[in-house]
């Protein structure tokens, strides 16, 4: 059986929207940059630089990719330049998966909603595109997505890492079909791809390979924040560290809080031990995910809040949204932050009000309509693994991503000033 793909960020209710053209600013050169530190001194003492080959201006840790929040942060896409000259692509990055896609000139749209295509790549207008003429991909993500086509080979730009003869996949069928995005940037820890029959290095790979040792994620609600490549974000104290899982990003999370309101203390659910869970840090999907038993004690707190049986999902009233309770998820973790406390605001766990003419499901209903709104906290029991930490949660956090050494840190961040729904 083929190993699930994670990418939950397709609510079927919610409309895409159109997308804008995001570009990629670069950030201000961190204070030690050691390795570009060394590669300098490498050129003046006249040595060939063989770190940075893969590098346009031999900074490393400073390739910043800003994301751009579409639908309520219902998803993130950060451009990418794919051939020659760059076709700039918006791609949603995904840490849930492996396979990298495009929409290409032979994408089949016909089931796409609206009238505008979405950025697509043509190989016919690069110079650097080549097809591995007997592989085909074809992944299916845990929210029962499709995707599959041809392989080629090309050149693909993140920011200033250029990545030549890069594994890419074109999609000639999908059915994640979005006027908005383009494509996804698989960046699972150790998952293979969905290509066959041989099996291709991973972008993944191919990044840490050019010497980007982290990938630091800061998404923030609303505004879309930022992904970087290269070496820890020194910005950032306080990193605990997990050791990372095995094909997916993994933390265990020890025990979930709910907390009550201001000096009433936070409850705990479940039995704080042994009892623990883990979780996937995953940015192809949208809420957080966490085993039912949790999710059941969160919501049963909350006035009028209840599981709706056709949506398949927890919702509650959206009058409610500015007293929804935070949560805590004590996460085991080593180094100087020790165990971590990651706390997800309660604001960050309304997902917006569901769309107008929704008549509601199960018995009882009929009287006056009440709006509505989607929790951020689901159940993730039948997804095929204990708790997915999608985006609700990563907003919420700072994460560095280990791309050579594979483990996952945590840190607090200031959330001050970012958008609420
Ligand atoms: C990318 O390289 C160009 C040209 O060398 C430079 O102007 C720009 O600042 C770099 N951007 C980043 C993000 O490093
Ligand atoms: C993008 O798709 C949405 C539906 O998903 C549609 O309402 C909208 O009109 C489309 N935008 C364009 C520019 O075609
Ligand atoms: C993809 O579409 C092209 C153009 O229609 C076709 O030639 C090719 O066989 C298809 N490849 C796969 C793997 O479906
Ligand atoms: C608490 O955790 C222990 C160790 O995993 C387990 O054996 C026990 O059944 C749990 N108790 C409850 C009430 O969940």
């Amino acid at each position: 059986m083929r190993s699930v793909s994670l990418l939950l960020s397709s609510l079927p209710i919610l409309p895409f929207a159109a997308g804008r053209g995001i570009s990629l600013p670069a950030r201000a050169p961190a204070k030690q940059d050691g390795k570009a530190a060394y590669a300098s001194a490498m050129r003046r003492w006249g040595k060939r630089d063989v770190s940075s080959g893969l590098w346009v201006g031999n900074r490393l840790g400073e390739e910043t990719l800003e994301a751009q929040s579409h639908e309520n942060d219902a998803f993130f896409t950060v451009d990418i330049e794919v051939g020659t000259p760059g076709q700039t692509l918006p791609v949603i990055l995904d840490t849930g998966s492996s396979d990298t896609w495009v929409y290409w000139a032979m994408t089949d749209f016909s089931d796409l909603p609206g009238d505008e295509k979405p950025a697509y790549y043509d190989p016919y207008q690069s110079s650097t595109a080549r097809q591995i003429t007997d592989a085909e991909w074809d992944v299916q993500y845990a929210d029962g997505s499709v995707a599959s086509g041809p392989v080629a080979l090309e050149t693909i730009s993140l920011s200033n890492l250029t990545l030549t003869s890069a594994t890419l996949e074109l999609a000639n069928t999908s059915s994640i079909l979005a006027n908005s995005t383009s494509g996804i940037l698989g960046l699972a820890r150790s998952l293979r791809t969905s290509v066959y029959p041989h099996d291709v290095p991973t972008i993944k790979e191919r990044i840490a390979g050019a010497g980007a040792h982290f990938l630091n994620i800061d998404l923030r609600a609303g505004s879309g924040g930022s992904y970087s490549l290269g070496d820890l974000d020194d910005s950032v104290e306080g990193i605990s560290w997990s050791e990372g899982g095995d094909e997916h990003w993994t933390v265990e999370v020890n025990v979930f809080y709910v907390e009550k309101g201001e000096g009433e203390g936070g409850q705990a659910v479940g039995n704080g031990s042994a009892a623990g869970f883990v979780g996937v840090v995953d940015t192809g999907t949208s809420l957080l995910f966490v085993p039912g038993l949790y999710v059941t004690a969160y919501w049963i707190g909350v006035p009028s809040a209840r599981h709706d049986p056709v949506l398949d999902m927890w919702i509650f009233p959206c009058s409610g949204a500015e007293s929804l309770p935070d949560v805590v998820l004590e996460i085991a973790g080593t180094g100087k932050g020790g165990a971590f406390e990651a706390v997800v605001p309660g604001a960050y766990l309304n997902f917006g009000s569901i769309e107008e003419g929704w008549v509601g499901g199960g018995v009882g209903g009929g009287g006056p309509a009440e709006e509505m709104c989607y929790g951020g906290l689901q159940s993730a029991d039948g997804i095929g693994v204990d708790a997915v930490l999608g985006d609700v949660f990563i907003k919420s956090q700072f994460i560095v991503l280990g791309l050579e050494d594979g483990k996952v840190g945590l840190a607090k961040k200031d959330l001050e000033g970012d958008a609420t729904p």
